[in-house]
């Protein structure tokens, strides 16, 4: 679907801080497409009229951000099965009338940690910080990516219980109390999908986790990353990233699904790096 002068959007509450139309005009400058992007903010209780009027407007793309990534799924006619697996939509694509929902969260990681960053995720054991929208954002992605065991530890042990059962891979995915992280042995693989980042209570992880084979990421970025990657570095990791780079690598799988073309992501993650470098944080 390649539609130069159709409307795109990025759907949140708040959403005045989004990098995504920033992102997503750097993307259609590549081809001189002129992209009409913006940011739309709603409540709970208006998604599903402004869907409607999004779409009546000429809408046909949006990306879904905090807190509307699963309520959406109800509003979609077709889910993605990366969509299903991850419980949640961070792309919609307006077609035939109705809105389909994909999931672009998950390979956005995997993409930046294989193609950024040149890790290679086979084998790794990996440990999984948190059992929210985010961790069952990646999840998927990570096994499909060839990652050795799963452990996923939440303070909610439930939670963590329902992401593994979603997962369906008994052999590879396992749930662990939060209580028993300094039991649970060295990971090759640490991502911190929890929100701990963006509160008053940073979180207490033993340094016996990591090692210096150890790859540690942190979902956020900016100031909610601070606090992790200053305990990978303490832990002795060899190598630590933010987000930031799974935004932009998620952005250019949602551009690629609505345009039809694959988007270099150099350039725009160098500038948001530079800034984020610069100011201590780019949200
Ligand atoms: P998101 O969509 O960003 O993942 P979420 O769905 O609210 O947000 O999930 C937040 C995650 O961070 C949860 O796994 C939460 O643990 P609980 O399920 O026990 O609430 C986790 N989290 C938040 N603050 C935390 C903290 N201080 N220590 C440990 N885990 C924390």
């Amino acid at each position: 679907m390649r539609q130069p002068h159709a409307r795109f959007a990025v759907l949140g509450q708040p959403v005045d801080h989004s990098l995504s139309p920033y992102i997503h005009k750097h993307f259609a400058r590549q081809w001189s497409i002129d992209l009409d992007y913006i940011r739309l903010e709603l409540a709970p209780e208006a998604l599903a009229q402004g869907l409607i009027r999004f779409a009546a407007d000429g809408g046909v793309g949006m990306n879904v951000t905090l807190p509307h990534k699963r309520a959406v799924m109800a509003l979609c006619s077709e889910l993605m099965p990366r969509a299903r697996r991850a419980q949640s939509v961070n792309t919609l694509s307006y077609i035939d009338g109705a809105w389909h929902g994909d999931n672009t969260d998950g390979i956005g990681l995997v993409n930046d940690l294989c193609m950024r960053h040149n890790i290679d995720l086979r084998g790794r054991r990996t440990l999984l910080l948190g059992a929210g929208g985010a961790a069952f954002g990646v999840a998927p992605a990570l096994l499909d990516a060839g990652i050795g065991e799963l452990l996923v530890c939440n303070r909610t042990t439930e939670r963590a219980d329902d992401l593994v059962n979603v997962l369906q891979e008994p052999a590879r995915a396992h749930a662990r109390y939060w209580q028993d992280l300094s039991e649970l042995g060295h990971f090759d693989l640490i991502i911190n999908a929890t929100s701990a980042g963006r509160g008053m209570q940073p979180l207490q992880l033993p340094f016996r986790l990591a090692g210096a084979s150890t790859v540690a990421v942190d979902l956020s970025y900016g100031m909610a990353a601070i606090d992790f990657l200053a305990w990978a570095q303490a832990a002795g990791c060899g190598e630590a990233f933010d987000g930031l780079g799974m935004l932009v690598e998620q952005a250019a799988e949602s551009f690629r699904i609505w345009q039809g073309l694959r988007p270099d992501t150099d350039g725009v993650y160098a500038e948001l790096r530079r800034l984020a470098d610069g100011e201590g944080a780019a949200e």
